[in-house]
């Protein structure tokens, strides 16, 4: 790959997984884009920034042909909250973002498509211990529907067309540089914010609602390791469980008392719960570990240790 495109490069992974691509492969041979959001100051000043709505084809084609664009990884989505709040809102960016993606990298026969899937994907009928890779996919929410459909198309593509296409389904991803936004998992993020702000916190799920996290190093690490793994040597495409810890809020909360002793946690539940509920403890990632192998690096309190240093940094800076 000699020049990659990232969408969504202002969000939760994007923002991070650009300046590690741009490690990797140059800074000025990987284009962050976004739609609306500023830019931090070092994702603009590192490389190439282009503002577009990943939902207009043309637009999208135009800034490819721009910068002989040969790879494009898609992190632009609706999350599960707000996708819940606006399910049409999901559909069509998602899915437009999705089918613009794979066809312009189908014209301009680009060498690789990376568009992330996600836990959302299962839903009634997976098995919520350790949910198999092949297994019952029959999300509740319109973002899980639209990950599914993601899933589908990305191996149509690969059959059809010969399209290099390849994706994950991420955990909950956990990290201090950027927000996530409107995700059922935001929880497992704003614990410790508010850990070092407040030393309480009132979360929106239940007490022993367990579901699986990553830290943000491993997410970075499981996307350039899948980006750069050999595709001949690939069963799987776009669906790859990949797995790094799973923990109750219990724990967590547990895990944050070993360094702030006096954290105080509440608890009042909203729509979100159903949204935790219909999805897995844990997964099961045999095949990411075999096919191309995925191995995480990060427990709990290792994490927690990490978070609360550079949250409590940020706010001894008067940044947050
Ligand atoms: N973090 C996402 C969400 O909660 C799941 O992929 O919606």
């Amino acid at each position: 790959m000699k020049n990659i495109l990232v969408v969504g490069a202002v969000g939760q992974i994007g923002s991070e997984l650009t300046l590690e691509l741009r490690k990797v492969y140059g800074n000025d041979n990987v284009v962050a884009t976004g739609r609306k959001t500023k830019p931090s100051e070092k994702l603009l000043n590192s490389g190439h920034f282009e503002y577009f709505d990943v939902t207009n084809r043309d637009d999208l084609y135009s800034v490819c042909k721009k910068y002989n664009i040969d790879a494009i990884v898609n992190m632009a989505a609706i999350l599960s909250g707000v996708g819940e709040q606006n399910p049409m809102l999901a559909w069509n960016v998602n899915m437009e973002g999705l089918i613009n993606t794979l066809e312009v990298a189908r014209e301009m026969k680009m060498k690789q498509v990376m568009i992330p899937s996600s836990i959302a994907v299962f839903g009634p009928g997976t098995p919520l211990d350790c949910a198999p890779q092949e297994t019952v996919l029959k999300p509740t929410t319109m973002y899980g529907i639209t990950k599914v459909s993601g899933e589908l198309m990305a191996d149509y593509y690969v059959n059809k067309y010969g399209l290099d296409v390849r994706g994950l389904r991420y955990p909950g991803i956990i990290s201090h540089e950027t927000l996530p936004g409107g995700g059922t998992t935001d929880y497992a993020v704003a614990i410790y914010f508010e850990a070092v702000k407040n030393k309480k916190y009132t979360c929106f799920v239940k007490e022993d609602t367990r579901l699986p996290m990553m830290y943000m190093p491993d997410c970075l690490k499981a996307t350039i390791d899948l980006m750069q793994a050999d595709f001949s040597k690939l069963k799987h495409h776009s669906d790859f469980n990949v797995g790094a810890m799973s923990f109750s809020v219990t724990e967590m909360a547990e895990s944050i008392r070993k360094f702030i002793p006096d954290f105080e946690i509440s608890y009042e539940p909203d729509f979100r719960q159903a949204i935790a509920d219909s999805w897995p403890d844990s997964v099961d990632d045999a095949a990411a570990r075999e096919e191309w192998g995925w191995k995480p690096a990060y427990n709990l309190d290792a994490m927690t240790e990490d978070m609360l240093k550079a949250i409590q940094e940020k706010h001894d800076k008067g940044l947050i």
